[in-house]
């Protein structure tokens, strides 16, 4: 057990809390998706209403260790401030005696503010002692909310936690309360949904899951290299050639294990990779000549939601079609919709990875699901059963 934000006396101290503000701006730098920084809000304002003094860090994009104007934590700052209903100063940078004198007004006109992007310094990603500990002397407390960063081991989530007492705040243990709970103490049946577009996306987590749970659905493009690898026809679609040898090697696993897995049996296929294109339905793994797959058929939603009606633990990671084209979302509507229906009815169902919490969002079905992991890569490596680097770096209770 970790040491959570609980475990502090927080009053009349600096928290120095890691996020994951890693969000989507559009060309004109406004945040289309804030959903990571909604996501830390109880862990600043529980700080807060401890009486402490907030100071957030945090990456943006992949500066590559020099400061990228576009990518600068300002929009971050302005939008915690809508959510916070107060001031938030945005530090010049993240270390340094400038920061140390802009950090210095905390207390006066408002108690948050927010460091620049930490990969503005290459010494971040190289998880650099000297950077950690400079980072480290912005607050007296560390608390890491960075749960869709935790499995990089970077200054601002491992190195740093050397130099300050580290517990978790509240997102970070929520993640892993549902997330490792679905792992080790599934309630049966469980039911893992894989889709997106790579097998050696997912190979790490069907590996995991596959002595855990009792089926696997597969959706999206990755089900084009399955059927390729059974020697079916798929058109044009897109596979992985290098994987055939592994798509097998997981089908004979999953016999082995008595873990069923389950392929489309119909797609909707297009003459061209266009919204407009024709379309038709065609039997999963027998495409036209010609055809590309972009999305599950209507027998296989049928399927899906008929093996999906008994589950108890679901994990869904990886689309069924191309939802980002309204035509080819159907597939993901459906699944989406089972969820909600099977999580009223008191099932767990735990969404994972940045595409497919988009398309849960854009369905407007976010709230009828168990949990949405802010995380995309970290997600894949704690269903991988990978341990976090910034999860390991936490203090013990
Ligand atoms: C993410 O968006 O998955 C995290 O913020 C990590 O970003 P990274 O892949 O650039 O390390």
């Amino acid at each position: 057990m970790k040491k959570t934000i609980r475990d502090f006396n927080l009053r009349g101290k600096r928290v120095l809390i890691r996020a994951d503000f890693n969000v989507p701006l559009d060309k004109n730098l406004n945040i289309t998706d804030d959903n990571r920084i909604r996501a830390t809000l109880p862990t600043i304002q529980y700080a807060l209403d401890q009486g402490a003094n907030v100071v957030l860090m945090s990456h943006l994009g992949r500066p590559e260790g020099k400061p990228v104007s576009s990518m600068s934590l300002s929009p971050v700052s302005k939008r915690l401030s809508e959510l916070l209903h107060r001031k938030v100063i945005q530090c010049s940078d993240c270390v340094g005696q400038r920061v140390k004198e802009e950090l210095s007004e905390l207390g006066k006109e408002t108690s948050v503010a927010v460091l620049e992007n930490l990969r503005f310094h290459a010494q971040e990603e190289k998880n650099d002692p000297v950077f950690s500990k400079d980072l480290s002397q912005n607050g007296e407390i560390y608390v890491n909310d960075a749960f869709g960063s935790s499995h990089r081991a970077h200054a601002s989530i491992e190195g740093v936690t050397k130099y300050l007492p580290a517990g978790a705040g509240f997102l970070l243990e929520k993640e892993i309360e549902y997330l490792g709970e679905a792992i080790q103490k599934p309630k049966k049946p469980f039911v893992a949904i894989l889709g997106g577009s790579k097998v050696s996306d997912k190979i790490g987590v069907v590996e995991n899951l596959i002595s855990k749970v009792d089926k696997i659905i597969i959706g999206g493009a990755m089900a084009f290299t399955f059927f390729k690898a059974q020697g079916k026809n798929i058109g044009t679609s897109r596979f992985e050639k290098d994987k055939l040898d592994l798509a097998n090697d997981i089908l004979k696993q999953a016999k082995a294990k008595n873990v069923e897995i389950i392929l489309p049996i119909d797609n909707l296929v297009v003459q061209k990779f266009d919204e407009s294109a024709p379309s038709k339905i065609a039997d999963g793994g027998n495409f036209p000549d010609g055809w590309e797959g972009v999305d599950i058929g209507p027998k296989t939603a049928a399927l899906y939601a008929k093996v999906l009606e008994d589950a108890k633990t679901v994990v869904w990671n990886g689309p069924m079609g191309v939802f980002e084209m309204k035509p080819f979302a159907k597939g993901s509507l459906a699944v989406a919709e089972k969820l909600a229906e099977i999580t009223r009815k008191g099932a767990v169902t735990i969404v994972g990875g940045g595409d497919t919490a988009a398309c849960v969002i854009g369905f407007g079905l976010a709230d009828k699901m168990t949990h949405i992991s802010t995380g995309g890569g970290a997600s894949l490596e704690y269903l991988e059963g990978k341990p976090l680097p910034g999860i390991v770096a936490l203090q013990d209770k």
